[in-house]
């Protein structure tokens, strides 16, 4: 049976939330649509998180108002706290995710707070939501390294990702916000996460700041993981872990898994036009390697 690939797309967040001008919110709208015609089924649409600290984020209620919501597709957002779960909830959102870190420092440059009070402000976000019925992921970052301590140990990630999935996340986003890691280090941290929290709940996902996401990300399917957060044209980086670029490119991701005989759902050619769309729209240069060469052999195509 062909293994199947879920791939969450988190560009319209992870993407646009360190944009330095604002993003309009139809242009948002807009990729959102595309990604779904691509054939996305988990479109991570936006944050419900302080417009003070990342004001890119700011018009996401306007964004999902704006959505033509299709069946049989997710459109999860960030929430680091119940002011944000309101905020979703009134939003109609079926899914949130809480956003950890297992390093003191970023998770108080990113949250402003430390990792043990991060978990107690999550509690009652995660029981709050799962009681209304609403889907909760857990992220956690800065799983191969951290921009401000360096080296982060792997069981201080596991003890991390348990503890979310202890409170009711159904899934545990593993994070290397600043695209360190390599292939040995992943398949280390996946043994010790592994230990606490069973591979069919944990995702990878990974930036790709050193060129390492993709193989990176080979080595979690190797290992089991099923889930894979990307960034149609390679979009992205956290505002709080300076010098970190994208997430891996989900075109990059696509191809690799057809060239794998695994099923993401995903038709790569509308998704290189949606990467070529958003580019375009804010005047990015496009980060899929991917999706360049496809849209490059199309626009080379004749007729
Ligand atoms: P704080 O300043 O400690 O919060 O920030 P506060 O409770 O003292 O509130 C300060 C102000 O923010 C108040 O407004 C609150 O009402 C307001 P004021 O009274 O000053 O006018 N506020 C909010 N407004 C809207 N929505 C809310 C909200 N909460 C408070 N939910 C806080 C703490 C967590 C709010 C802040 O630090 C924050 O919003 N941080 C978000 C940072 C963020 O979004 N980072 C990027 C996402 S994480 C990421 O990219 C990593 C990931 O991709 C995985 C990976 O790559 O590793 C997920
Ligand atoms: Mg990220």
């Amino acid at each position: 049976m062909t293994r199947r690939i879920r791939i969450v797309e988190v560009g319209p967040r992870d993407g646009l939330q360190n944009e330095p001008a604002a993003v309009p919110t139809a242009t948002r709208v807009a990729l959102i649509g595309r990604l779904a015609d691509a054939g996305l089924r988990v479109i991570e649409a936006g944050a419900f998180v302080s417009p003070k600290w990342v004001p890119q984020m700011a018009d996401s209620a306007q964004v999902l108002a704006a959505l033509d919501r299709r069946p049989g597709v997710a459109y999860p957002v960030l929430v680091p706290n119940e002011k944000g779960l309101e905020a979703a909830i009134a939003a109609g959102v079926e899914e949130v995710a809480v956003f950890g870190a297992a390093s003191e420092t970023f998770s108080r440059k990113n949250i402003n707070c430390s990792i043990a009070e991060s978990l107690e402000r999550f509690r009652p976000v995660v029981s709050r939501a799962l009681g209304a019925g609403i889907r909760v992921r857990g992220y956690v970052s800065c799983v191969l390294g951290c921009p401000y301590e360096g080296a982060v140990a792997p069981d201080t990630v596991a003890g991390v990702a348990a503890e979310l999935a202890t409170m009711g996340c159904y899934e545990i986003s593993l994070g290397d916000t600043i695209g360190v890691g390599t292939p040995s280090a992943v398949a280390r941290l996946i043994a010790a996460v592994e230990h606490h929290v069973p591979i069919d709940r944990l995702a990878a996902h990974f930036h790709d700041t050193y060129g390492q996401a993709l193989v990176n990300i080979h080595v979690a399917l190797q290992n089991g993981i099923d889930v894979v957060d990307s960034s149609v044209a390679g979009l992205g980086g956290c505002p709080f872990a300076k010098g970190a670029t994208g997430n891996v490119a989900t075109e990059d991701v696509v191809y690799m898994l057809d060239g794998l005989g695994y099923d993401s759902g995903v038709d790569i050619a509308a998704l290189a036009r949606a990467g070529d769309f958003i580019t375009q729209a804010i005047g990015r240069p496009n980060r899929s390697r991917a999706g360049s060469a496809l849209l490059a052999k199309a626009a080379a195509a004749p007729g």
